[in-house]
């Protein structure tokens, strides 16, 4: 399949910039070698710091509405070319065309959301203690500002950041995961044919990214930093800003509790958890990690699920009705291999899948569910990121909070229950920055996506998301008078 809008330069001050060096990027549904970007280190990351230190005043200095035009062109060139982008996606990220083709839309309409709601950064007229002082307090962009990206949404992990930012009036230099910089370098290309100018996107691609990171983290000038990916490597971040003093927004990892109670609809709960949990091959930070199940519903619940579990399709995303694709590399067909081993070793049960896909063992793994997972066990307490629902028992709703809360992540929870005082109670009591209520789908542009705890801090989307991009100055007027 011949792929469109393939860039393999990097994007610094408006230049293409290629390099000696070059790193591969594969098909992670077959291992075949894709392109070959540059790779580019911290030295290259100066210069773009600088390209984008120089950029900044004029572009801070346009108004939100003339910024919002160019975001807005952006965002419509990403859905015209909807098709190639979604392609690509799959190809680089392994995730089924349908998801790669959501994702588009859904990164598009960040940008489109921010070019709006930059006109609205709003400050204060703050009424006077003192009649001969006007108080006021203005917004103002950041400054440059840094964005780290994973692999698993290579386009909307980046216009989550950089739409707000842009909008705001900073300017961004960007570093895509080096599984995924195919989908950064297309729509960094579109940016620059939006209007973008140089200097105020740049993108720079690596495999080095611990140089990369460091140099963007020691640089003064750059005034904020935004991660989305571990939370170790969150927290090396978090340490090595602290010297330059930068704002910090960090998506880390999740460990997501979906309960089911008892007087849950049933069909409702199993599409939720199907929706959650295998999105994306169950590569995600929000995907549904402990199925949490009460003892009522249990059984009927796992057996729906197991039913609809052992139905989905594996293969390449680019095959007609798959579901499941592959995962993004053997580090991950490892980790997932080996939480499912133990777990089993210590007496869960898959009641589907369970190992390794026959169709390519080395690249895919079987959607599987397993029941009889207790607190003790890895598989509980770590990250999954694979389609794999580890299913607890459990039988009231305090201690249904109490398994929720007995992690040090808390990004997103699920529960699904028909009894609207519980429905509250339950929310309140989950540590998490977000809560899906008879709901296994919660992100969209126009929500404040965000976590607690290990899962980071800031929030990205809504009106909270440009804030992460915009300093409050007050302006104290004396002499007036009155
Ligand atoms: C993530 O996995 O980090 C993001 C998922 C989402 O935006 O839904």
């Amino acid at each position: 399949m011949r792929l469109e809008l393939v860039e393999t330069a990097a994007l610094i001050d408006g230049l293409w910039i290629e390099a000696d060096r070059t790193f591969d990027v594969t098909n992670p549904a077959d291992g075949a070698v894709i392109a070959q970007v540059a790779d580019l280190g911290a030295s290259e990351t100066k210069v773009a710091i600088e390209a984008a230190h120089r950029a900044f005043p004029a572009w801070a200095a346009r108004t939100a509405k003339d910024r919002g035009a160019i975001l807005r062109r952006w965002s419509d060139l990403m859905l015209l070319h909807a098709e190639a982008l979604a392609r690509l996606m799959t190809a680089e990220q392994g995730k089924p065309l349908a998801e790669s083709r959501g994702e588009v839309v859904y990164g598009a309409a960040f940008v489109d959301w921010f070019a709006e709601e930059a006109k609205r950064s709003y400050g204060h007229a703050i009424p006077t203690p003192d009649p001969s002082k006007r108080l006021v307090s203005i917004k103002q962009p950041v400054g440059v500002c840094a964005a780290i990206a994973p692999w698993n949404f290579p386009i909307a992990m980046i216009t989550r950041k950089v739409g707000p930012a842009l909008a705001a009036g900073c300017t961004v230099v960007v570093k895509p995961a080096a599984e995924t910089p195919l989908c950064a370098l297309a729509i960094a290309r579109l940016a620059v044919e939006a209007g973008v100018p140089a200097g105020v996107l740049n993108i720079v691609t690596g495999k080095d990214s611990g140089a990369i990171g460091k140099a963007l983290c020691d640089d003064a000038r750059v005034r904020k930093l935004s991660f989305t990916g571990s939370t170790p490597v969150g927290k090396l971040l978090y340490a090595q800003c602290a010297g330059t003093m930068k704002k910090l927004s960090l998506e880390l990892g999740g460990n997501a509790p979906f309960i089911v109670f008892d007087d849950a609809d049933l069909e409702a709960a199993v599409d939720g958890a199907i929706a959650s949990k295998y999105r994306n091959t169950g590569q995600t930070c929000v995907c549904a990690n402990r199925l949490i199940v009460q003892a009522g519903i249990h059984d009927a619940f796992a057996a729906r699920l197991t039913e609809k579990v052992a139905a989905m399709k594996v293969g390449a995303g680019t095959d007609e009705g798959v579901t499941i694709g592959p995962l993004i590399n053997a580090k991950a067909m490892r980790k997932v291999g080996d939480l499912v081993s133990e777990a089993i070793l210590s007496g869960a049960e898959a009641l589907t899948g369970g190992g390794p896909d026959p169709l390519d063992e080395d690249r895919f793994y079987t959607p599987t569910v397993l029941v009889g997972v207790t607190p003790d066990m890895r598989i509980f307490q770590e990250e999954i990121f694979g389609p794999v629902a580890a299913l607890v028992r459990f039988e009231t709703e305090a201690e249904a909070i109490e398994l929720a809360n007995a992690t040090p992540f808390g990004l997103a929870s699920y529960f699904y229950s028909r009894d609207v005082g519980r429905c509250w109670r339950v929310a309140e009591a989950i540590e998490a920055g977000m809560v899906g209520i008879n709901e296994g789908i919660i992100s969209t542009e126009v929500a404040p996506f965000g976590g607690v705890k290990d899962s980071g801090l800031g929030r990205e989307g809504a009106s909270e998301g440009l804030d992460e991009y915009l300093e409050t100055k007050y302006l104290c007027f004396g002499g007036v008078g009155g």
